[in-house]
């Protein structure tokens, strides 16, 4: 997604990636296989590079912060990325900032915390490592205090929360911010993974106005240029909490592709530049919906294509993955509306039909066959 914007400037996109059939092989200017999570790797990699960005956390930092010493322009600025790295880093930045996040605790190994259980329900998280919601434990009760992973880990307070929400914000060198309106994301508790999301989230204008200004404090707070998105929690009563921020595009920014006149794409491209930040308005209601795997490994197949084509407003986005696992984002659709009535009617289509499961499950041929 970000290529395809980059292509429109005439940039010429460098990636690495330990796979060689990730999906942006096909489309990259020049493809490198290699762990991006080893230093070596990286600096050889960025060698030929002006600017160097990242799509996922788990980088070497130790690479980037040469890379920059090289006199690349690195974004985000790897201080930002060490920190966000490490969940309990995190947490202890935004205590230390004044930044209201749920009450945590942080745990040496499992040992430690079998020795003092938490107050439970709560949520324990890996500090380093996880991705998608793996790396994050329910507590519901002291019998899931045995499925506890070994390590060093975050113990969070369980949130009553009435909605969860993300803002995006886009900081320039010289400390303009813009943020984007607050989107609600709705979860599947199979995968603890969104299932769709949609803009503008249905919250009074107070609380998006409160949502976008701790957003963009965030922003100010990480003091570097870049694509902050920020997950918040909006608690029953009325409170708004950081959750976590990922320094990066993100999967709650994808409807701004088709939403926005500039995307979160391009307002990276436009920082890796150093163009001015774009203009991120909603131009209609938006809801964007994943689609993720389904019945096992395998080729994988877009059921009920026909149906999602079909409603006005529905783009659709299968990313090239070349194998379908159970949970994993396979693709997802952008819905466009004049209004949340007609949003719920193209969310519902959507949810309904479109299933990404193997071929050998598939019954009506796609073009991801052909
Ligand atoms: N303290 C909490 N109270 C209630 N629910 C929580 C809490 N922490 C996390 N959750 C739930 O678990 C989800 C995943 O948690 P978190 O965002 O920390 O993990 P993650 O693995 O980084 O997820 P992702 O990469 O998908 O953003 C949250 O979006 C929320 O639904
Ligand atoms: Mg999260």
């Amino acid at each position: 997604m970000f290529i395809e914007n980059a292509l429109r400037y005439d940039a010429r996109v460098h990636v690495l990636d330990p796979d060689p059939d990730c999906p942006c092989a096909a489309i990259a200017e020049r493809y490198v296989r290699g762990s991006f999570a080893d230093r070596d790797t990286v600096l050889d990699f960025v060698r030929e590079a002006d600017v160097v960005g990242i799509e996922i956390e788990h980088v070497s930092v130790e690479a980037l912060e040469q890379a920059r010493a090289m006199g690349k322009r690195v974004i985000p600025d790897p201080a930002v990325l060490r920190t966000i790295q490490d969940k309990g880093a995190q947490k202890l930045f935004y205590q230390e900032k004044g930044i209201p996040t749920a009450p945590f605790t942080l745990v040496e190994d499992r040992a430690t915390l079998l020795a003092s259980p938490p107050p439970l329900p709560a949520f324990l998280k890996a500090r380093t490592g996880g991705y998608d919601g793996r790396g994050v434990l329910p507590l519901r009760g002291s019998q899931d205090l045995e499925r506890a992973f070994d390590g060093p880990g975050v113990v969070e307070h369980h949130v009553d929360i009435a909605l969860e929400l993300a803002v995006l914000v886009v900081r320039d060198d010289a400390g303009n911010t813009m943020s984007y309106d607050p989107v609600e994301m709705v979860f599947d508790p199979r995968y603890n993974l969104v299932d769709h999301l949609r803009a503008p989230a249905r919250v009074d204008a107070a609380t998006a106005r409160q949502a976008r200004q701790l957003a963009e404090q965030v922003a100010g707070a990480f003091a570097a240029t870049g694509l902050y998105a920020v997950e918040l929690f909006l608690t029953r009563d009325g409170q708004l909490l950081v959750n976590e921020t990922a320094p990066r595009a993100h999967n709650s920014g994808h409807h701004t592709i088709e939403a926005c006149a500039s995307s979160q794409f391009d307002q990276l491209l436009r920082l890796y530049l150093g163009l001015p930040i774009g203009d991120g308005r909603l131009r209609a209601h938006a809801a964007m919906v994943n689609l993720v795997g389904e019945g096992g490994r395998g080729e994988p197949v877009l059921n009920g294509l026909s149906d999602i084509v079909h409603v006005p407003g529905a783009f659709v986005h299968l990313y090239g993955k070349r194998e379908t696992r159970d949970g994993r984002k396979m693709g997802h659709v952008t819905l466009l509306a004049g209004d949340h009535l007609a949003l719920d009617q193209g969310i519902a289509v959507t949810r309904l039909h479109g299933r990404v499961v193997p071929a050998a499950m598939n019954s009506t041929p796609t073009p991801t066959q052909a």
